[in-house]
C-alpha cells in the first residue's frame, strides 16, 4: 500500500521551488508588473491573461479560470501524476522525496527483504560451487562479470537448502515465496536445480526470483509468486541494473521478452534493456519506463504470440503518449529473440535494427487496425474504412489530450478521408468559468471567514503580524475551523507559501474552495492593486471575534452577565444592540 508523502515535505518543497521557473520551461513568461504573464496554454487566446504570481507561487488564468500551484501545473499541463510532479520538483531543487514514507516498510516487510537478500546471496555462492551451472552460463556466453552484475545464482537440487542455510527465517521465506507448503503442512524449497535470476526493485532490493532449468524440463522458467513485495505488473527485470549502468538517464529503453535477453544484451554493452516478468506489459510499467527515458522500444518476436504481446503493450502505452515521448515497436524475424540476434550478428546489427526498423506507435497502431478491419481482401472500400475508424476511435481516445493525440487523429482522418473526430475532445476539458461578475450589493459581501482566508492565502505572513490572542474565535462559525487550521499551519511553518497551504488540502473537500479564494484575491489585486491583505485579515478576524461573542451570548440568555468587565459601556451598548437585532 502506498503511503502518503508527508505534507511537511510538500510544504518545504513548495517553499523552495519557484513556480515562475517551473512554468517558464513550458510556457515562456513575461514579467508584467508584479506578475508574470503569458497567453494561456490551457485555452486559445491572443492577449495574455494567464498570470503567474511569484509571491504567491500560484497561477491563474482570468480567461478560462485554470489555477493552481506548481504541482497542479505539472499535473494539468504535463499530465504528470501527483507523485511524479512532486518528484520532478524535488529533483529540480535537489531534495529527495522521503521514499520510506511513500511505501512504509513494516517490520515484517523488512524481514521479507532480508530473507530474499540472504537467498540471493546463498544462490550466488552455490553457483560458484556448481560446475554444471557455471558451464551452462558459459555456454550461453555469459561472463563472470555479467553474472555478478545481475547477481545470478544457482538453487541446488535439494528440498530444504534455504532453511538449512538461512537460520530463523522460515516464515519470511514462506511469505516471500521461496518456500512452498505441501498438503501435509511441511515446507520445501520452491526453486530446485535452477539457474536463479534475482528480480530487484528500483532501489536494488531483491523482491523475487526467476529460475531456469538447465535442460528441457518444464516449466522452463519458474517465477516467484506475487507476494507483498513482488507485484509483477509493477516491476521490470533489469530496471535497477539499467539505472545503475546508465546513471539514471538512458537515451532509450528497450523492452524485451526474456530475462536472458536482458542479460545477453548487457553482456554485449547494450545496458538499457528490461523485461516484463512473464506477463503482459502493463500501463504502470510503461509509465515507470517513461520516467526514466523519453523513448521506449518494444522488441518482440515477429511470430503471432509476439505480435499479440506487442499489441497489448501498445494498448498499455497509449495512455502515456505525448509529444516529446516516443514508443516504438521492433519485430525480430520469427523465432528469434534479441539474445539470438546479438549472438548471430553482433550488437551493432541489433542497434541498427532498433534505429531503422522499429515502427512508430502510430504506424503500428494503424497496421494492426488495418488487419483487424480488413475482412477478406477488401482494404480500400468504404466498409473497411468505416470499420477502421470505429476500431481506432476508442484507442486514439486513450492518448491524453494534446498535440500527440491530435496528430494521430489527423493520421486516421487522412487514412479514411473524412473527419472522424467530429466530437474531438478539446485539448483540455472545458473548465467552469471561475471569474464571477463582481457584485456590489453589500449584503452579498463575502463573510469574514472568506475574507480572512482570502487575505491569508494571498499573503500567509499576515498571520504572523496579528496578535495570536485574536485567534480565539469560536470554531462553530461556519468555515472557522478551516481558517483556524490554516492559521495554525502558518504559525507552525512561518515560511509556508500560499501554494504550500493549498497543497495541504489537495485530497480534501476544501481544496476547491481554497483554490477559488486564493484566486479571487488575485483577481482583485490584478484589477485594482490596492487591497492590503493585512488590513483585510485583521478586520475580518475582529469581526469573527465579535461574532463569537455574539454566539456565546445568544446561546446563553443571561449572556449579558458574562460580559467582560473590561468592556466599555459603549461597547456593551453596541453588543446589546446587536443581540437585540439577532433576536428579531
Ligand atoms: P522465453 O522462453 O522466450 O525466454 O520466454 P528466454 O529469455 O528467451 O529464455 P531462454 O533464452 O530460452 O533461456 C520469455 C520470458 O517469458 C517468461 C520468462 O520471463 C522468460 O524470460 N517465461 C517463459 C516464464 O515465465 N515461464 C516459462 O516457462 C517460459
Ligand atoms: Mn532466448
Amino acid at each position: 500500500m502506498a503511503g502518503r508523502i508527508p505534507q511537511s515535505f510538500i510544504d518545504d518543497l513548495l517553499a523552495r521551488v519557484d513556480i515562475v521557473e517551473v512554468i517558464d520551461r513550458y510556457v515562456p513568461l513575461k514579467k508584467m508588473g508584479a506578475n508574470h504573464k503569458a497567453c494561456c496554454p490551457f485555452h486559445g487566446e491572443k492577449t495574455p491573461s494567464f498570470t503567474v504570481s511569484q509571491s504567491k507561487q500560484f497561477y491563474h488564468c482570468f480567461g478560462c479560470g485554470v489555477h493552481g500551484t506548481a504541482i497542479s501545473f505539472l499535473m494539468e499541463f504535463d499530465n504528470m501524476h501527483f507523485v511524479d510532479a512532486v518528484e520532478y520538483l524535488a529533483d529540480r531543487v535537489g531534495m529527495t522525496v522521503p521514499r520510506d514514507a511513500l511505501v512504509p516498510i513494516s517490520a515484517s516487510q523488512q524481514g521479507l527483504y532480508e530473507a530474499l537478500k540472504k537467498s540471493a546471496d546463498y544462490f550466488q555462492s552455490e553457483l560458484r560451487d556448481s560446475g554444471e551451472a557455471v558451464s551452462y552460463l558459459k555456454n550461453r556466453g555469459i561472463t563472470g562479470e555479467t553474472a555478478l552484475e545481475f547477481q545470478l545464482g544457482f538453487a541446488p537440487s535439494a528440498w530444504h537448502s534455504l532453511v538449512k542455510n538461512i537460520p530463523n527465517a522460515e516464515s519470511s521465506l514462506l511469505t516471500s515465496g521461496m518456500l512452498v507448503r505441501n498438503d501435509s503442512g511441511k515446507t520445501h524449497d520452491r526453486f530446485r536445480n535452477r539457474i536463479m535470476f534475482p528480480i530487484r526493485d528500483r532501489r536494488g532490493r531483491v523482491i523475487g526470483f526467476g529460475g531456469r532449468v538447465m535442460d528441457q524440463g518444464e516449466p522452463k522458467y519458474l517465477n516467484s509468486p506475487e507476494t507483498p513485495l513482488f507485484q509483477k505488473g509493477r516491476e521490470l527485470y533489469g530496471l535497477y541494473e539499467l539505472r545503475k549502468a546508465t546513471r539514471n538517464s538512458p537515451d532509450r529503453i528497450i523492452v524485451v521478452e526474456g530475462y536472458m535477453d536482458v542479460i545477453a544484451l548487457a553482456q554485449v554493452g547494450i545496458k538499457y534493456a528490461v523485461a516484463t516478468l512473464g506477463t503482459a506489459t502493463s500501463s504502470e510499467q510503461v509509465e515507470l519506463l517513461f520516467r526514466e527515458s523519453d523513448e521506449i522500444v518494444f522488441c518482440f518476436d515477429g511470430d503471432n504470440a509476439g505480435r499479440k504481446a506487442a499489441w497489448r503493450a501498445l494498448n498499455s502505452a497509449l495512455g502515456s503518449l505525448k509529444s516529446g515521448r516516443d514508443a516504438r515497436f521492433l519485430f525480430l524475424p520469427e523465432g528469434k529473440d534479441p539474445d539470438n540476434v546479438v549472438a548471430e550478428h553482433g550488437p551493432e546489427h541489433f542497434t541498427n535494427l532498433v534505429s531503422s526498423e522499429a515502427l512508430e506507435a502510430s504506424a503500428f497502431l494503424f497496421q494492426g487496425l488495418q488487419l483487424q478491419a480488413g475482412k477478406g481482401s477488401e482494404t480500400t472500400g468504404t466498409g473497411h474504412k468505416a470499420r477502421l475508424a470505429e476500431l481506432a476511435k476508442p484507442l486514439i481516445n486513450k492518448i491524453p489530450a494534446g498535440v500527440y493525440r491530435d496528430l494521430v487523429a489527423g493520421q486516421l482522418e487522412q487514412i479514411v478521408g473524412v473527419t472522424v473526430f467530429t466530437d474531438k475532445p478539446a485539448s483540455t476539458p472545458p473548465r467552469p468559468p471561475v471569474a464571477q461578475p463582481r457584485d456590489n450589493d453589500p449584503s452579498n459581501q463575502p463573510s469574514p471567514v472568506r475574507r480572512a482566508l482570502t487575505a491569508i492565502l494571498n499573503d500567509p505572513s499576515v498571520v504572523l503580524k496579528i496578535d495570536p490572542e485574536e485567534f480565539d474565535f469560536s470554531d462553530q462559525i461556519p468555515g472557522a475551523s478551516l481558517l483556524l487550521t490554516i492559521i495554525a499551519l502558518v504559525e507552525s511553518q512561518p515560511d509556508v507559501t500560499s501554494s504550500g497551504i493549498l497543497e495541504n488540502f489537495r485530497d480534501r473537500p476544501e481544496w476547491n474552495i481554497l483554490n477559488k479564494l486564493a484566486m479571487a484575491n488575485l483577481e482583485e489585486t490584478a484589477e485594482s492593486g490596492i487591497r492590503d491583505p493585512l488590513s483585510i485579515a485583521s478586520h475580518a478576524i475582529r469581526k469573527l471575534n465579535e461574532e463569537s461573542l455574539r454566539r456565546e451570548l445568544k446561546a446563553d440568555a443571561s449572556g449579558l452577565a458574562k460580559l467582560p468587565s473590561a468592556m466599555s459601556e459603549a461597547e456593551k451598548e453596541e453588543l446589546r444592540r446587536q443581540i437585540n437585532s439577532l433576536k428579531k
